[in-house]
């Protein structure tokens, strides 16, 4: 947790080159498992059984690296820094804090539905989990550019 006497220092352009790189990583990976899903889910009962098993492998990939990227942005304290870099921004970034944990328990309960191979509703989920990832990580790139360019400001 980072405290407000260090908000002297900036959200520099090495963190946000590093959490962008995240979110790019994210969106690639979850491109391919939605393209995965929905082919599985068009397959009906002629499932293969080989490519359920890889998409179950993509998804605990996916579930990792998405858990693993909100502990960044989270112990990081990126989300602190833009908190005490731009205060106005604090609402946003709790309502971002929230998101992670509902993002975390939908990705979670997709795992179980993968164990339980209800391909066409896990496709169906996915991609509107996707859809909201996308959104919540677009919202961040805007935010900490914002914070950026405010500190930025701050300072001249
Ligand atoms: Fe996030
Ligand atoms: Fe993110």
């Amino acid at each position: 947790m980072i405290k407000a006497e260090e908000a002297g220092r900036p959200a520099s352009p090495v963190a946000f080159g590093a959490l962008e790189s995240e979110h790019a990583s994210l969106r690639s990976l979850a491109e391919g498992l939605e393209r995965r899903l929905a082919s599985l889910a068009r397959a009906g009962r002629s499932v293969d059984g080989a490519a359920e098993t890889e998409s179950r492998a993509a998804l605990s990939v996916f579930r990792r690296q998405l858990v693993d990227h909100f502990a960044h942005e989270e112990e990081g304290g990126l989300l602190d820094l833009a908190a005490a870099t731009a205060p106005r921004l604090a609402d946003r970034i709790e309502g971002l804090r929230a998101q992670h944990d509902e993002l975390r328990a939908r990705v979670d309960a997709l795992v179980d539905e993968a164990a339980a191979d209800a391909w066409e509703r896990l496709a169906e989920r996915f991609a509107a989990l996707r859809g909201d990832l996308l959104e919540h990580e677009r919202v961040e790139n805007e935010m900490m550019q914002s914070a950026y360019l405010e500190d930025l400001g701050g300072r001249g």
